[in-house]
């Protein structure tokens, strides 16, 4: 065991703070959070390699400080230990109280830091404010290939919190994501839950009201992107943009504004604003339902409902029951796979 090793292990022995130099000034500070591990059938998702067997919990910290691209590890039973490129939580299909979850707050040496995606500068202290604000600043080439899970601390946000972002053509923030391959995820909640959020980032989440305001002030204007993937595509997906979009507040509950919507190439068509247009609609929960027709308890979900005078409900049901996604124009009854809805920068 070479000195180095030695200096690592003795720092890893401290999880939260480690800081040791060495006899050359090969400086390492490294700093693990314990956090979540919780259950849900993709726990191969966004794994870097193959698990490796250890004999202890501080021999698989090592194994992630060793790789620089890990920034979470998970020790099940003391033994497996698993290395993934990103996010917080951990996930583990069956018995998760059988593991352990640690994520990588910082790992700094003489040539600089690495840190979570989402914090940067020389000693990680700036977080993104939204993931157009990574797109800015370059993530998309930091952090190659579709979504990624990431922190962001939006202006009037005390503290950072985890989003799934799409760095690229200008940077998604999404704020709902539908894939319920990995676990299914009830959207028959209530008001106080849609305000809070709900659900697992990378699988089938809701972020909430109060934390999609605090992004909605980081910039004058935000465009509202959807991004759905119809079965009959294949792995093609179809998109729909709108712009000028703008929540109400609480007591107004949440109601939906956007000024137009933008012809997008796959588009998947008007299922926002023509037809059973929702503009200025509020949003309607079982427990707290604007609607004529009690459309919450009839979809089963929360969504900014038609208020008056219509049968239909909406033409777009994204937060549906599975198997009850809807989007009415132009993809009547087919079956939508995936889906995620964020906000972009204009
Ligand atoms: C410090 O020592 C390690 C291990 O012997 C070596 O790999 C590294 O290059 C040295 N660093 C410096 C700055 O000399
Ligand atoms: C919500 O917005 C309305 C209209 O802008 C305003 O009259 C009301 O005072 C606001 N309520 C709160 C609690 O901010
Ligand atoms: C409905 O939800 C809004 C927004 O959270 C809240 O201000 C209002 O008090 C709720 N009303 C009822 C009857 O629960
Ligand atoms: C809107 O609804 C009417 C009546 O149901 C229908 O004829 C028309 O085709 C719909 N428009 C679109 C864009 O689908
Ligand atoms: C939604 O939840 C409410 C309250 O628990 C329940 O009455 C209703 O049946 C549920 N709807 C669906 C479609 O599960
Ligand atoms: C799907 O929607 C129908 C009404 O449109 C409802 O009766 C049914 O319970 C819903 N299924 C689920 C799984 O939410």
């Amino acid at each position: 065991m070479s000195l180095l090793d030695l200096v690592l292990l003795f720092c890893v022995a401290y999880i939260n703070i480690a800081n040791c130099i060495s006899n050359n000034a090969t400086f390492r500070y490294t700093h693990f959070k314990e956090t979540a591990v919780k259950e849900n059938t993709c726990r191969n998702c966004r794994i870097i390699g193959a698990s490796i067997i250890v004999s202890t919990e501080r021999e698989c910290l090592k194994v992630c400080i060793d790789e620089k691209t890990c920034r979470k590890v998970k020790l099940c039973n003391g033994r497996t230990c698993t290395m993934y490129e990103d996010g917080e939580d951990c996930p583990e299909r069956q018995m998760p109280n059988q593991c352990k979850c640690f994520a990588k707050k910082r790992d700094c040496t003489d040539e600089g830091c690495s840190c979570p995606i989402g914090y940067y500068g020389n000693n990680c202290e700036n977080v993104i404010e939204d993931c157009s604000h990574g797109s800015q600043l370059g993530f998309q080439d930091l952090f190659p290939g579709p979504t990624k899970l990431a922190y962001i601390k939006p202006i009037m946000s005390t503290e950072p919190f985890e989003v799934l972002c799409d760095f690229r053509n200008n940077g998604l923030t999404i704020f709902l994501n539908r894939n319920h391959k990995c676990i299914k995820m009830s959207f028959n909640r209530t008001m106080n839950e849609y305000g809070k959020g709900f659900g697992d980032t990378d699988f089938e989440y809701w972020l909430g009201f109060e934390k999609l305001k605090q992004i909605l002030v980081n910039h004058n204007s935000f465009k509202l992107h959807f991004n759905l993937w119809p079965k009959p595509y294949g792995n093609q997906r179809c998109t729909r943009q709108y712009e000028g979009f703008q929540l109400g507040n609480a007591s107004e509950k949440y109601a939906f504004h956007v000024t137009n919507s933008q012809t997008t190439m796959f588009d998947c068509g008007e299922s926002i604003l023509g037809n059973m247009s929702i503009n200025g609609q509020p949003f309607s929960t079982y427990d707290n339902d604007s609607t004529d027709e009690g459309c919450a308890t009839v979809m089963g979900c929360g969504w900014w409902f038609i208020t008056h005078g219509t049968s239909g409900c909406t033409a777009a049901n994204l937060n549906g029951g599975h198997g009850n996604i809807t989007w009415l124009y132009n993809l009547a009854g087919v079956y939508i796979k995936f889906l995620n809805v964020g906000v972009i920068r204009n």
